[in-house]
C-alpha cells in the first residue's frame, strides 16, 4: 500500500512533468513565431564572430582540398568542431563521413548533409587561399557546404531547447563519382531518419536567392566504355587489316540515334561519347579502339533502355564493321547515380522557410538539369530534398560554373545556407509532432 506522502510525491512528479511538456509545447506555439525563426538564424548566423568562424573552416578546407574517400583532414576538422560544440558523432563511417546527433535524442529523427571532397583540378584562381595541393581543387563548393553544415550545427546546438527530435548531421565522403552517399546508406547513416535535406552551392544565383523545385530535378547517370577490337596494319593496305577505327566511328554515329529517333522527345535524355582512343601513328590502323561516356535521363526505367540499347548498338554495329566489341559499364568509381526527385511535401516545407527568410520573390523554381548528385541514394531511401544557394560572385563579369579551374564563390552566402538547413529542421519538428508523420509510408514519385 502506498503511503500519504509518497502518493503525494508522485501527484507532485506527474504534475511537473505535464508543466514541463506544457511548456515544451508552448516554446513554438504560435505561427508569427515559427514563421521569424528562419530569419531569427540567418541574423544568428551572419553575426560577425559566427560569420568569421565559418569563412575560416571554409578558407582552411579550400587551401587543404581532398579526393573521394581521402578527406582525412577535412574529416578532422569537422570532428574537432563538433568536439568544441558538445556535439556527439559516430566516426568513422564510410572511411572518412562523420554523422553527429543535436537534440532530443527522439524521434522524429531529420537529416542534414554535406559532402566533403574536392576534384581533381589545378586552381587557377590566384588569391590568399588559393590550394595548397597540386591537381586538387574544390571547384564544386564542398567546401562551402561543411562550413555551411557546420554553421546549421552550431545554431542548433545554441538552440537546442527549440528541438523536438533529433537532428542527424551527415558529412559524407566522395561525391565526385564515388558514390560516398551510397556507401553511407549501407553503414546505416540513415537509420530511423524520417527525411533529409541537402543544399548546393550555385555561383549563377545571386545571394539571398534559392533554387529548387519539387519532383524530378537532376538527372540520373550512368557511363560506359567500349573495347572495339579489329586488326592493325599497314594504313596503305587496308585490305589486310579490320579497321577499328572506322567501326567506331560508325558505332557513334549509331549510338546518336538513340536519343533521336528511339527516346520520346518529352523525355530528356543524353548520350554523349567523351573519349575517343586509338592509334598512335599516321600510316598503322590499330589494332583497337576504346571509346567511352555517359547517358543522362530522369527515371530509372529510361536509364535502363538506353544501357541495354547502348550494349546492343555498339556490339552489332562492330559486328558489321568485322570489329568485336565489348562493353562495360559500372565500375567502383563510376556508379550509376539515380535521379534525383525531391518529395513535393518537403518542397512546400522549404518554400515557407525559405519564404520566410529571404522573401517568397527570393525563392525561384529550378529548370531541369542534366547533371546528377549522389544525394539520391539518399532520397531513395527516404524522403529528401535538396536545393542551390546563391553564392554568385558579383565581382566577376562572367559567373563561372562548377568544375571550372576559375571557380569562385561569394562567401558572404554562408550565413544563408547554415540558416536555411537549421530552419528547415526546427519547421520540420514543429509540423510533424509525434503520432502526425508527414508520411505514412514512402513511395518514391517518378517521372
Ligand atoms: C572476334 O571474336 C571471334 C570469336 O572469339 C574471333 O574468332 C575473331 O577473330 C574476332 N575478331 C576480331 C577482329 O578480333
Amino acid at each position: 500500500m502506498m503511503s500519504y506522502s509518497k502518493g503525494f510525491f508522485l501527484i507532485l512528479i506527474l504534475f511537473m512533468f505535464l508543466c514541463k511538456s506544457i511548456f515544451s509545447d508552448m516554446i513554438l506555439v504560435s505561427k508569427e513565431e515559427v514563421s521569424e525563426i528562419p530569419m531569427n538564424f540567418l541574423n544568428f548566423a551572419k553575426k560577425g564572430e559566427i560569420f568569421e568562424w565559418m569563412v575560416g573552416i571554409r578558407r582552411k578546407i579550400h587551401e587543404n582540398p581532398e579526393l573521394g574517400y581521402e578527406e582525412f583532414e577535412t574529416s578532422k576538422l569537422i570532428r574537432e568542431e563538433l568536439d568544441k560544440m558538445g556535439i556527439e558523432y559516430k566516426y568513422p563511417v564510410a572511411v572518412t563521413g562523420v554523422v553527429g546527433f543535436i537534440g532530443s535524442g527522439k524521434p522524429p529523427l531529420v537529416a542534414l548533409r554535406a559532402d566533403m571532397d574536392a576534384l581533381s583540378l589545378q586552381e587557377m584562381v590566384e588569391w590568399e587561399h588559393k590550394s595548397k595541393n597540386p591537381g586538387k581543387m574544390h571547384a564544386c563548393g564542398h567546401d562551402t557546404h561543411v562550413a555551411m553544415l557546420l554553421g546549421a550545427a552550431k545554431i542548433l546546438q545554441e538552440h537546442r531547447n527549440l528541438l523536438k527530435g533529433t537532428v542527424v548531421l551527415v558529412f559524407q565522403p566522395a561525391e565526385e563519382g564515388g558514390g560516398g552517399a551510397k556507401k553511407m546508406v549501407e553503414a546505416g547513416a540513415l537509420e530511423n531518419v524520417e527525411a533529409i535535406f541537402g543544399l548546393h552551392s550555385s555561383t549563377f544565383s545571386p545571394l539571398g536567392e534559392v533554387t529548387s523545385r519539387s519532383g524530378p530535378m537532376l538527372a540520373g547517370s550512368g557511363f560506359f566504355e567500349a573495347v572495339i577490337s579489329g586488326k592493325g596494319g599497314h594504313a596503305a593496305i587496308p585490305q589486310h587489316s579490320i579497321d577499328p577505327i572506322l567501326a567506331a566511328s560508325n558505332v557513334i554515329v549509331s549510338l546518336q540515334h538513340l536519343i533521336s529517333r528511339e527516346a520520346d522527345p518529352l523525355d530528356s535524355q543524353v548520350l554523349t561519347v567523351a573519349k575517343f582512343q586509338g592509334g598512335g601513328a599516321f600510316n598503322v590502323i590499330p589494332d583497337s579502339v576504346t571509346i567511352g561516356g555517359t547517358f543522362r535521363a530522369f527515371s530509372k526505367e529510361s536509364l535502363q533502355q538506353l544501357k541495354q540499347r547502348i550494349e546492343e548498338v555498339i556490339v552489332a554495329q562492330a559486328t558489321v564493321q568485322r570489329c568485336n566489341a565489348t562493353v562495360t559499364f559500372e565500375t567502383k568509381d563510376r556508379l550509376f547515380f539515380p535521379p534525383t526527385v525531391n518529395d513535393k511535401d518537403l518542397h512546400k516545407l522549404f518554400e515557407r522557410v525559405a519564404g520566410d527568410m529571404l522573401g517568397t520573390d527570393k525563392v525561384k523554381e529550378m529548370q531541369l538539369l542534366m547533371g546528377s548528385e549522389d544525394f539520391s541514394f539518399y532520397q531513395e531511401k527516404i524522403p529528401g530534398y535538396l536545393f542551390f544557394v546563391g553564392m554568385k560572385d558579383e565581382t566577376l563579369e562572367h559567373p563561372v560554373s562548377a568544375h571550372s579551374p576559375y571557380f569562385r564563390i561569394n562567401e558572404a552566402a554562408l550565413p544563408f545556407g547554415a540558416a536555411l538547413h537549421a530552419s528547415l529542421v526546427v519547421r520540420y519538428f514543429s509540423d510533424n509532432q509525434a503520432g502526425s508523420p508527414m508520411h505514412d509510408g514512402y513511395h518514391h514519385d517518378e517521372l
